[in-house]
């Protein structure tokens, strides 16, 4: 698997899971754009500061960013610590709206990964919910929709990695057949990365002292870089709508 001479753009490529995924696309040969409210920490070769909050943000990012780009990591993210408006906005309506616009500059056969979560897994309990919702087609339209169907801030990350799977899926899907290029999303288990601490404080101790005895560790985020990788190149160029779990096999245990 190679990324040479791919133009890659990389939400928060400053911190954590997108900036190791940022340093072994460049390894592979990959140029890389890192998109992110703070500075890189990491060789990059361009960076554009970003609010994936603010749509006039994120509008102004993709005027800078330059046409025929091969692929889109959506790695930025909060935890369900932020205000759960915050958490709508840069998990999910933010996502969705820098992806959508930058679609025009995504070149036919490019790829598109959004970083889900395993706090997502429960998404088919709620999936006429996250379908609707995945058929607004605006910022606007979403936040009108999410007035209407208010979601609780105790459990707003995980309502937000749960829509951004379903509308990975649907979405995928129509990209792929009408601008041939794939979406797909991965889905960690807990990473040692600076926010880690945040989803502890978020599940409390008793529920996180459960999932440690399921899980032999959390993971290095070396080890999701990979396959994020493998869904951005040729080698997965059937794949598209799939959310796949990076997890040391919890998911398992939702079956
Ligand atoms: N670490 C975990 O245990 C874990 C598990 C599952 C999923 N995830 C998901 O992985 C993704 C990456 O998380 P991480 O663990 O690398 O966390 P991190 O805090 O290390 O990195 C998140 C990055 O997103 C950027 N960011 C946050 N809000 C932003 C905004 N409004 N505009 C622009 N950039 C913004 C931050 O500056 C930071 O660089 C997130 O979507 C997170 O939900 C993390």
């Amino acid at each position: 698997m190679t990324l040479f001479g791919k133009t890659i753009a990389i939400t928060g490529a400053s911190s954590g899971i997108g900036a190791e995924i940022a340093r072994l696309a460049r390894f592979q040969g990959a140029h890389v754009i890192g998109l992110d409210r703070n500075d890189p920490m990491i060789t990059l070769d361009g960076f554009v500061k970003i609010d994936m909050g603010d749509a006039a943000a994120i509008d102004a990012a993709v005027a800078a960013l330059p046409t025929g780009i091969h692929g889109l990591v959506n790695a930025a993210g909060v935890s369900g610590l932020a205000d759960k408006d915050v958490v709508a906005r840069v998990n999910y309506l933010g996502l969705r709206h820098l992806t959508e616009a930058l679609l025009p500059k995504i070149a036919k056969g490019g790829a598109i990964v959004n970083i889900t979560s395993i706090l997502g897994a429960e998404w088919p309990a709620r999936v006429d919910l996250h379908k609707d919702l995945a058929a607004t087609k605006t910022w606007a339209e979403g936040e009108a929709w999410l007035a209407k169907n208010p979601v609780p801030q105790a459990t707003c990350y995980q309502y937000f990695k749960e829509a951004l799977v379903v509308w990975t899926k649907k979405r995928g899907y129509q990209t792929f057949m009408q601008n041939d290029i794939r979406m797909n999303s991965v889905a960690p288990g807990p990473v040692f990365t600076p926010i880690l601490g945040e989803f502890v404080q978020m599940l409390g101790e008793e529920r996180v002292a459960a999932d440690a005895a399921n899980i032999k560790r959390p993971a290095i985020a070396d080890e999701i870089a990979p396959p994020v990788l493998f869904l951005c190149s040729d080698a997965s160029r059937w794949v598209t709508g799939i959310n796949l779990p990076v997890d040391g096999g919890i998911d398992a245990l939702y079956v």
